[in-house]
C-alpha cells in the first residue's frame, strides 16, 4: 500500500467507464484503502456549474456540459495524488486523455452490459439513458466507447460481486504496474467506508 502511494508520486488514479461500471463505489473504497483523497469529477463539475448534471444537460445541453467537464477534469489532475472518478464520456475527449496520460494512471472499469443495465436501473440521473431505451443506448455506447477506454494503463473487469473484490482486482493491477510487491487484500486492511 505505501509502496504504490510512493510510487504514484502526485499521479491520480484515475477510474474509468461507462455508466454502472462502478467508478464511485470502487473508487472511494480504493482511496480509504490507500489512505489517498478521493475526487469524483460529476460531483466537482456541479458543485462548479451550482447544478445538477440532469439540469446542465437540460439548460445548457451536452456540448456545454462537456467543456466544463474537460476544464475541471484537468484542474483537477494538479491535485493528485488522489483517486479521481470520472464521468462516462470524460475519456472520449482527446484532450481530456491526454492530460489523464501525462498527470495520471488510467484504469477502466470493465463491465457487461447485464451488470450496467442492472447498475443504471437503480437511479435516474442520468440524462443520457433519458433519452431512449437504456439497453439501446448502452449498447451504442459500449460500440463506441470501448474501443477508446482499452487504451487504459489498466483494465480490471467489474463483475457482479462485492465493490471490495473488486478493488482487491486494482490493486493488484497497480501493484503489478508500478512494480510493487505482493498486496494484502484490502478488504483486511481498510477502514470503514461511511
Ligand atoms: C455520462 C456519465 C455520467 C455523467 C453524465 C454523462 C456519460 O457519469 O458524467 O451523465 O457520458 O457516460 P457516470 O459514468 O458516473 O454515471
Amino acid at each position: 500500500m505505501a509502496q504504490i502511494r510512493q510510487s504514484l508520486g502526485s499521479r491520480s488514479i484515475v477510474l474509468i467507464g461507462l455508466m454502472g461500471a462502478g467508478k464511485t463505489a470502487v473508487g472511494r473504497r480504493l482511496a480509504n484503502w490507500l489512505d489517498l483523497s478521493f475526487t469524483d469529477a460529476d460531483t466537482e463539475i456541479e458543485a462548479a456549474a451550482g447544478q445538477s448534471i440532469k439540469e446542465i444537460f437540460a439548460e445548457h445541453g451536452e456540448a456545454y456540459f462537456r467543456d466544463g467537464e474537460r476544464k475541471v477534469i484537468a484542474r483537477l489532475l494538479e491535485g493528485g495524488p488522489q483517486v479521481l472518478a470520472t464521468g462516462g464520456g470524460a475519456y472520449m475527449n482527446p484532450e481530456t486523455r491526454a492530460a489523464i496520460k501525462a498527470h495520471g494512471i488510467s484504469i477502466w472499469l470493465k463491465a457487461d452490459l447485464r451488470v450496467l443495465l442492472k447498475r443504471v436501473s437503480r437511479r435516474d440521473h442520468r440524462p443520457l439513458l433519458a433519452v431512449g431505451d437504456p439497453e439501446t443506448v448502452m449498447k451504442t455506447l459500449m460500440a463506441e466507447r470501448n474501443p477508446v477506454y482499452a487504451e487504459a494503463d489498466l483494465i480490471v473487469e467489474s463483475h457482479e460481486v462485492p465493490h471490495d473484490v473488486i478493488v482487491g482486482a486494482v490493486a493488484d493491477a497497480l501493484a503489478a504496474k508500478l512494480g510493487c510487491g505482493a498486496m494484502p487484500a484490502p478488504k483486511r486492511r481498510r477502514k470503514k467506508v461511511q
